[in-house]
């Protein structure tokens, strides 16, 4: 099953939702349009529509031929606030909001597979389309699945896919485990005393606590984590202080942490904190830490790995399904849903030629050829995962 002739015929109307998406992004919780427009498209095809949920989330329901189990089908829908610096005839109309990380296209291929199975129902059980709303930052998933996603739509499976940029068109990437770190992220204030910067005795200076904070935290990754483990601390920001010769009173640091053990995660957070407390005591100044964990760890579950990756196969061969390529330390707000029910999580290859660059880019854009091989994925996925019993 390769490429399925009945979606590569409605390829061009794919490529027209697609780019009709990509020049109306809408960003986290106001998919207001992109919501409208998905669920216009389900009822088009004859699909039950729920809206609603996770305030911009939409779920279609699509029964199959015969009676069986039931699983989840997700994509994300929403745009990041960035300038776009792409000047075709799609680019976004909306300054400062732009699908920089291909939502619009897993939006359309989730919509192209609904409209094959609603005109073949090919399978035994029920799909649940979950078009989630928020997926970057906002935790739109977790408040999909909080709100009652696997009560009000029971799956025994769940299932998401996400364009690569770094991998050649046609080809998937599967991991059997981890495929995305858990992201947290932390505040660190820093609370000296201000005063004369040419009198430096009297005060505590918070600049240069925070400063050495910056460096101790490093050695929390290469001197404290084994070093076949994974993880990452960055401070991303430093703020303090208003002009040259003002000592402020404090500085405030932010940054976020990365890890795929809980073991990592709990070691990161508890680090942090000490490291932080500890210098800043030294210095006779005090260190407040906020820490947050946000998105956990992108986990894919072993058996749907197994099925993800046979389905993959069938559609772009074997030999262009990358078993276990190496996880990304970005994240993923599917790992919510992961973390309720199993499931997998696969990488499209979206191309590595001349005009591709990496999502989060502001020239990136989501790549049209693979739309069919998207949409035939999900197609052959249900065909497989609610296949009729034989008898
Ligand atoms: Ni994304």
């Amino acid at each position: 099953m390769p490429i399925l002739n009945r979606i590569a015929a409605f390829h061009d109307d794919m490529t027209a939702w697609r780019r009709d998406l990509h020049a109306h992004p809408e960003i986290g919780f106001e998919e207001v349009r992109t919501s409208a427009f998905v669920a216009g498209k389900l009822a088009e095809f004859g699909i039950e529509v729920h809206r609603g949920l996770a305030r911009t989330g939409v779920v279609g329901v699509l029964r199959g031929k015969r009676e069986g189990g039931a699983i989840g089908l997700r994509a994300d829908m929403d745009a990041l606030p960035m300038q776009e610096e792409n000047e075709f005839a799609h680019a976004s109309r909306h300054p400062g909001k732009m699908h920089g990380c291909g939502h619009d296209g897993h939006t359309t291929m989730l919509l192209g597979a609904a409209r094959y199975l609603a005109e073949t129902r090919n399978f035994a059980g029920t799909v649940h389309f979950i078009f989630q709303p928020a997926e970057e930052g906002l935790g739109g998933g977790r408040l999909m699945v909080e709100e009652g996603l696997f009560e009000s739509f029971p799956c025994q499976q769940v299932f998401g896919m996400h364009n690569w940029p770094d991998m050649p068109v046609g080809t998937f990437g599967v991991h059997s485990s981890a495929v995305m770190a858990a992201a947290d992220r932390f505040e660190i204030v820093v609370a000296g005393k201000g005063g004369h910067a040419a009198m430096p005795h009297h005060t505590i200076d918070p600049v240069v606590v925070a400063a050495q904070i910056v460096t101790a935290l490093q050695s929390l990754v290469s001197r404290t984590t084994d070093p076949v483990d994974t993880a990452v601390v960055s401070i991303t920001t430093i703020h303090g202080g208003t002009t040259f010769n003002v000592i402020p009173r404090e500085v405030v640091l932010t940054g976020t942490a990365r890890a795929f053990r809980p073991a990592t995660r709990d070691h990161l957070e508890a680090g942090i904190a000490r490291i932080a407390q500890a210098i800043a005591a030294a210095h006779g100044a005090q260190a407040a830490v906020d820490y947050r964990r946000c998105y956990p760890p992108t986990i894919n579950h072993a058996d749907e790995a197994n099925l993800a990756a046979r389905v993959a196969a069938e559609v772009v061969g074997a030999g262009n399904v990358s078993l276990d390529p190496q996880p990304s330390m970005g994240a993923e707000d599917f790992a919510f849903m992961l973390e309720r029910k199993p499931g997998c999580y696969v990488w499209l290859g979206q191309g590595s030629g001349p005009n591709s660059c990496m999502v989060h880019n502001p020239r990136y854009d989501f790549n049209d050829e693979v739309l069919p091989i998207g949409a035939s994925y999900w197609a052959a996925l249900v065909e497989t995962a609610l296949a009729p019993a034989s008898r």
